[in-house]
């Protein structure tokens, strides 16, 4: 699978800097009071046994046998930073998934490092674990619990016959599950850490369809003090870039929001980010589907046909107003990650049940909803009233 990565043209990072940045990363996020902010329990463990502990270091040797010297037949996929494969460690018999840097790669010892860092201090049921990495000689290995169920790209896009398509239902639990991990990265530090990767092939799928963001090379943390935005190369893929990120290279993480926004159109439609197969006017997801967003009669034709009817319509015009609400143009105008949370924890917990057996939809979400972090000036509340004023808004 291509990674679709890219780098515009910007000012130019030489790798010494690049270092440099990785390590100023690391004296920010030492302080950052991650013990008070996670939300494992005490005695809790992810859904496939794997609480988190420190990353250790693996030698090359032992990863080698683990994966039978990079056999072909244990290989999981490919992306930008190189080849992943399936591996089984000798010590305690734990199957991991094991990412080879490629050293002609798109990628490199930078991503790798932020990759380490983040990971190592990062942990949330929703946020793939690192179990350790091995960086012997120019070798460099990421070791990462295994996910059974590969990527939401594997069952959304790249569908095998033998694979069930994804009910609404589990979509909309994927998207929440994104959404909190998203919400995790934006508000558990000061600053936040601005995720830039968010992706279908980036969230990996557990037992059960539980969802976990992966590859965090591209984490950058947020802007400080009375600074709006962090200015830096502009980094990611294709379709899921915010467009003033795109233009200018000013990051926030309203970007992140963007990126989420597309890749729960990409859930609600059953369509890629971009799709060159497409007429032109149906490649890019966001410009096809933005005029529809406006009118509420074509919104059947959003969905995946795939569902054959089988969500439920209330159910599909909130999922689309959230989704209409995160591709806003504006960065100001898109919702914070914790109210879409919310909207979309309540989406995932509606029984698909037909139209007619819905109850009215008197759900709100108001302003105690929104959690940690001051909502600033200007930036919008996810509020649904009643549907015609839902309507009204994403006019
Ligand atoms: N922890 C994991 N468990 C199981 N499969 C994994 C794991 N990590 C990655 N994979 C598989 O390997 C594939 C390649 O992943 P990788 O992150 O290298 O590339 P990508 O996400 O497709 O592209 P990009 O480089 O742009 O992120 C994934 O699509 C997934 O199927
Ligand atoms: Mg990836």
């Amino acid at each position: 699978m291509g990674s679709g990565c890219f780098a515009c043209t910007g000012p130019k990072v030489d790798e010494k800097d690049r270092i440099q940045q990785a390590i100023d990363t690391l004296k920010c996020t030492a302080s950052w009071d991650v013990k008070n902010h996670s939300p494992w329990n005490e005695g809790e463990t992810s859904s496939s046994g794997s609480r988190p502990i420190a990353a250790h270091i693996f030698s090359y040797r032992e990863l080698a046998a683990a994966t039978k010297f990079f056999r072909a037949d244990f290989l999981l996929g490919e992306g930008g930073f190189g080849r992943v494969y399936k591996g089984m460690l000798e010590s305690g018999n734990q199957i991991v998934a094991i990412k080879q840097l490629n050293p002609n790669g798109l990628q490199g010892n930078r991503e790798f490092l932020v990759e380490v860092l983040m990971l190592s201090l990062l942990h949330h049921p929703n946020l793939v674990n690192l179990i350790g990495y091995c960086a012997d000689g120019d070798q460099r290995l990421l070791v990462y619990e295994y996910m059974p169920l590969g990527s939401l790209e594997d069952h959304l896009h790249d569908l095998s016959p033998n694979k069930r398509r994804l009910d609404w239902n589990t979509r909309m639990k994927i998207a929440a599950g994104a959404a909190k991990g998203l919400e995790y990265l934006h508000d558990m530090a000061s600053p936040p850490v601005i995720y830039r990767d968010l992706k279908c092939s980036n969230i990996l799928l557990d037992e059960g369809y539980h969802p976990k963001l992966s590859d965090f090379g591209l984490a950058k943390l947020g802007p400080v003090g009375d600074n709006t935005h962090v200015s830096t190369r502009v980094m990611g893929t294709y379709g899921y870039c915010a467009p003033e990120y795109a233009m200018t290279g000013q990051l926030t993480v309203k970007s992140d929001v963007y990126s989420f926004g597309v890749v729960l159109l990409e859930l609600i439609t059953g369509r890629r980010a971009i799709d060159n197969s497409r007429g032109a006017e149906e490649h890019n997801l966001v410009a096809w589907a933005r005029p529809m967003l406006n009118d509420r009669m074509k919104f059947r034709q959003i969905a995946d046909p795939v569902f054959q009817g089988q969500y439920p319509p209330r159910g599909l015009y909130q999922a689309l107003a959230v989704a209409a609400m995160c591709v806003q143009e504006q960065p100001s105008m898109r919702p914070l990650m914790a109210d879409v949370v919310t909207a979309l924890s309540y989406l995932s917990s509606q029984p698909n049940k037909p139209e007619n057996q819905q109850r009215p939809n008197t759900y709100r979400l108001t302003a105690t909803s929104t959690p940690h972090r001051a909502r600033r000036d200007g930036e919008k509340k996810l509020r649904w009233g009643s549907e015609s004023d839902q309507l009204r808004r994403l006019k």
